[in-house]
């Protein structure tokens, strides 16, 4: 579904130094009857002098209260506009875009979940969506890092899965980042899911060929359309595409989440 919907404001709040919730009301109508996590959505600063979507991930999807959470990083002028919505406003939102995490493949599996920093709130839905899983044997556990102590969603984590913390400043839990943490804490798993920082993203790449388990990454790319006309998001692949043959995946349509085998990130 790529349409721009207006939706209205439900929640917003400050969760830790420049992180925000915000929560969007919306119509049955309005959404894919499913919302998979690690899908995203173009959200509009208000006013109109800012003309395209910042794209941000879905933290949470509740169809009982039709409500979608996103969290972000007051980053730059766009995001630092969305910290003046107050519950009742309306805001424009593109989407749900994106691919998402393939449940079917992770589920049965002891998934591992890592986050870093703005790359955490999407981890909480796929942890979740893993938590309802009917497929027996299904086993999540998370490693969030964060710059410093201000953990947020640790504690919406932990209702879902095995929480590991890593912190730069060493104020919580390992000292690093979450590879640092894996290592720390002896962590095994038969995947790894993954969002955050491209170099982050690239060590786990590399962790994951050496470790010999499948892992799955959602790629940030800087987007205009995010529906696949503008080729301003693309990101380079191993293996080249069937229609232009060239090594090329935009990731507002193919991705975010791509099978690490099938990225370039050196
Ligand atoms: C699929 C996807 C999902 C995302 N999910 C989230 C999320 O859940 N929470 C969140 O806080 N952010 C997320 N982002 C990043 C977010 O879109 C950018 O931070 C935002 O667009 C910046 O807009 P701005 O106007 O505030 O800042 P700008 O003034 O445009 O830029 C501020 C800083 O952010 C960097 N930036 C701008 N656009 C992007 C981008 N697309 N990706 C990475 N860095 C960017 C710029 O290089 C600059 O350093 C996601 C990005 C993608 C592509
Ligand atoms: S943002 Fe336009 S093709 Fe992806």
């Amino acid at each position: 579904m790529k349409k721009k919907t207006t939706m209205t404001v439900l929640d917003s709040r400050m969760l830790a130094q420049d992180i925000w919730s915000l929560e969007l009301a919306y119509a049955p109508e309005d959404l894919p009857e499913k919302v998979c996590p690690g899908q995203f959505a173009g959200l509009y600063p208000a006013g109109g002098e800012m003309l395209l979507m910042r794209p941000i991930s879905i933290c949470r999807w509740d169809s009982g209260r039709g409500a979608l959470r996103f969290v972000y990083r007051a980053a730059g002028k766009g995001t630092r506009s969305f910290t003046e919505l107050r519950a009742g406003d309306k805001m424009d939102m593109l989407g749900i875009l994106g691919n998402g995490y393939d449940l079917d493949e992770l589920g049965g599996k002891h998934v591992l979940l890592l986050g870093g920093g703005i790359g955490v709130p999407p981890m909480l839905e796929l942890a979740a969506a893993l938590n309802r899983s009917e497929d027996a044997g299904t086993r999540v556990t998370a490693v969030m890092g964060y710059r410093n102590n201000e953990l947020f969603l640790k504690e919406e984590m932990e209702e879902f899965a095995d929480v590991y913390i890593a912190t730069e400043d060493g104020s919580a839990g390992t000292r690093g980042n979450v590879l640092d943490a894996v290592r720390e804490n002896e962590l095994q798993a038969d995947v790894l899911c993954a969002c955050g920082p491209l170099p982050m993203l690239r060590a786990i790449k590399h962790y994951a060929q050496e470790k010999d388990i499948p892992a799955f990454l959602s790629l940030e790319e800087r987007m205009a359309c995010g529906v696949g006309v503008c080729l301003g998001c693309v990101a380079k692949t191993t293996r080249t595409d069937e229609h232009s043959k060239v090594h090329n995946a935009r990731v507002c349509v193919e991705g975010p989440v791509f099978s690490a085998d099938d990225v370039d990130l050196d």
